[in-house]
């Protein structure tokens, strides 16, 4: 396994947890069910803990993946920025979220979810037109057009 075979691993941690607390925190909000913002609050904590391994998971991948393309490489600095942005404002809705877990969460907490929720998706998408569309990571003979010296 190549180092940089880690991040793909991890990705979905932190994706689906963070993902599943925002619904969770809505349909609370909207249902008034503290039961299920109790549930998201933890979801939030399993999340940035599972953020944290995957941003240095990604890390290691930019420093160790072969050489690629100069489009690839300006989404190389762009998906780590957006993944960053996700993980700071989802810690920013974790911390209160988790010291009052028992609570409804404010509109307030629910704003910084969604716009959280959005960088999220975007830097996983940026990810993955890395991978399926740049071939970061890919083997060079295992692809059909090596965009490696296109650019
Ligand atoms: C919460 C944080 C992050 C998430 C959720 C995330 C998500 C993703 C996803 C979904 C992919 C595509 C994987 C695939 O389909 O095989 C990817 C690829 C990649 N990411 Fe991230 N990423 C995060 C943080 C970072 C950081 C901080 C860096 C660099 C400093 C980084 C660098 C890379 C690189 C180099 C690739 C392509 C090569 C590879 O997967 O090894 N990522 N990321």
């Amino acid at each position: 396994m190549n180092p940089w075979e880690i991040h793909p691993l991890l990705v979905h941690f932190p994706i689906a947890l963070l993902l599943a607390a925002t619904a969770l925190d809505v349909l609370a909000i909207g249902q008034r069910r503290s039961d299920f913002a109790w549930a998201a609050a933890g979801l939030l904590i399993a999340g940035e803990v599972s953020a944290l391994g995957t941003i240095a998971a990604g890390f290691l991948a930019y420093f160790t993946v072969p050489t690629h393309s100069e489009e690839a490489h300006v989404r190389m600095l762009i998906h780590p920025v957006l993944a960053g942005a996700a993980t700071l404002v989802y810690a920013l809705v974790a911390v209160p979220r988790w010291r009052r877990r028992k609570a409804i969460p404010s509109r307030t907490n629910i704003m910084f979810s969604l716009v959280a929720a959005g960088l999220l998706i975007a830097s996983g998408a940026l990810g993955g037109y890395l991978v399926f569309h740049d071939g970061v990571g890919v083997e060079p003979e295992s692809r059909a057009i090596d965009h490696t010296h296109t650019h």
